[in-house]
């Protein structure tokens, strides 16, 4: 068919329905240019492959966006995978979540742990509980796929412990968690090839600086968000060391490894939500535009490749890595800044975090302890209140049975009365 159209157009001309070589060559440049922009903006694919039957993998993030495909990748791979997720394992839409994981990858081993990021008590007592697991618990990654982010002119916000959310979720709930877990991490086989991927963002190129986190004046969403990154990946590199630091009793060299993985810019609710400012409107408008998204993001399933190629590519373990690498379109890259691993910086930020950390715990423990307190004098005040009740109910029948005996021997002395004046009008009938 091609050859004889050819042949054709080359002997007698384009036939009449053929548009002009100038327009031919306008839209055919067109649609390239659009087929070159999507290819280069969907990022590389994963080519990574690896066994995950039987490893536990420890993932906050995965009921959204490229942390729900992930969760779907691994555990198609056969890995058990405990979803931490601020929502109560009762929530019937994360019910509907796992069943529908389960079914789709016919792997039973998915799990919901409610740990809220916003909470260091949540995450507090999720940590202890596995920790205190004996014998220790295989754990073979922990992904750290959460993060918030307060649209375009959003107000800024405090979680109930008081420290500002985007902080709190997307850097300080890692470093807690991360912190508390430690033991678990260290406890592993040496023969493990352990991997804990924190997942990062370009932003933190643009982050200002780490010290002026809490300050409430010069906030905005952009810089927190973009803050938050740069604090979990100097804490990233900085906890590699903190691993290595540690004598194992087998006196054999630490075998887990922090890994960043960078997704790029994806379509994922999170993504919906900041263009859209989280308005109506702003969502209309994120509908209408959605045809510019759809060519300049990538899916969530592309988004989750990079991900994917931490977890399972061998070039990203103990073996071939010596950990605190970045790695973005599946391939490994270089920080775009020197203070991720800054030493003075990250002693600095760890130091800060723990006093962080200490304060607000002591303040959040004073704070549940008074609300029990008040809680058990309120208790105590509606058993005394019940008790005065049964009481009081107790005098009224007391009372009205008094009354109603009074009453009783009221009518019998009138019906007594009423028989002696009988009688005694039948005594004098008898004389007379
Ligand atoms: N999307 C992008 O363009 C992009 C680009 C670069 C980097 N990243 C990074 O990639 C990761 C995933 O991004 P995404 O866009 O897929 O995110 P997303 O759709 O916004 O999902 C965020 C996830 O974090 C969870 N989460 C939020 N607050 C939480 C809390 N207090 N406690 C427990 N879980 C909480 C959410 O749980 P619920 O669903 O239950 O609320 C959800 O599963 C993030 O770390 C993000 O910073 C994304």
């Amino acid at each position: 068919m091609p050859i004889p159209f050819l042949t054709h157009v080359l002997l007698e001309g384009p036939p009449d329905w053929m548009p002009e070589a100038w327009t031919l060559v306008k839209w055919t440049s067109s649609i390239g240019a659009l087929a070159l922009t999507k290819w280069y903006s969907a990022g590389a694919t994963n080519k990574a492959e690896k066994n995950l039957h039987g490893r536990v993998i420890l993932m906050t993030g995965g009921t959204s966006g490229i942390g729900a495909v992930t969760t779907y990748e691994l555990a198609k791979r056969g890995a058990q995978v405990v979803l931490l997720t601020h929502q109560s394992p009762s929530d019937p839409f994360l019910i509907e979540f796992v069943e529908d994981m389960r079914e789709r990858t016919e792997n039973q081993f998915i799990y919901a742990e409610q740990v809220d990021l916003s909470s260091l008590h949540s995450i507090r007592q999720f940590a202890t509980r596995w920790v205190d697991n004996s014998p220790p618990r295989r754990l073979d990654a922990i992904i750290l796929g959460a993060a918030t982010m307060t649209p375009p002119g959003g107000a800024r916000k405090e979680t109930a412990e008081g420290i500002e959310t985007t902080w709190m979720v997307n850097y300080l709930a890692n470093f807690h968690l991360l912190g508390i877990l430690s033991p678990a991490i260290r406890a592993q086989p040496f023969d493990r090839d352990v991997r804990i991927v924190v997942t990062t963002c370009s932003s933190y190129i643009s982050s200002p600086p780490l010290d002026k986190a809490l300050e409430k004046n010069t906030w905005s969403p952009k810089g927190a968000y973009a803050r938050s990154k740069l604090a979990l990946m100097v804490f990233a590199c900085a906890y590699q060391k903190h691993l290595d630091a540690y004598k194992r009793p087998d006196q054999l060299p630490m075998n887990a490894r922090v890994i960043l993985a960078d997704p790029g810019f994806t379509r994922t609710p999170g993504t919906m939500r900041w263009l859209s400012r989280g308005t109506i409107w702003g969502l209309f408008i994120y509908i209408l535009m959605y045809p510019i998204w759809w060519l300049l993001l990538k899916s969530a399933n592309m988004g989750a490749q990079s991900i994917l190629f931490t977890v399972m590519d061998s070039s990203m373990g103990p073996g071939r890595n010596a950990g605190g690498k970045m790695v973005k379109e599946c391939i490994q890259v270089d920080y775009a800044r020197k203070d991720v691993c800054d030493e003075e910086v990250a002693k600095k930020l760890w130091e800060s975090s723990d006093k962080l950390i200490e304060k607000a715990e002591k303040e959040a423990a004073l704070k549940r302890a008074k609300a029990k307190k008040a809680e058990e004098m309120k208790q105590e005040e509606a058993r005394e209140a019940e008790k005065v009740e049964e009481i009081d109910a107790l005098l009224e029948t007391i009372a009205k049975g008094r009354a109603k005996k009074a009453q009783k021997e009221k009518e019998k002395e009138k019906e007594k009365a009423k028989g002696n004046k009988d009688g005694k009008k039948s005594k004098s009938a008898k004389s007379k």
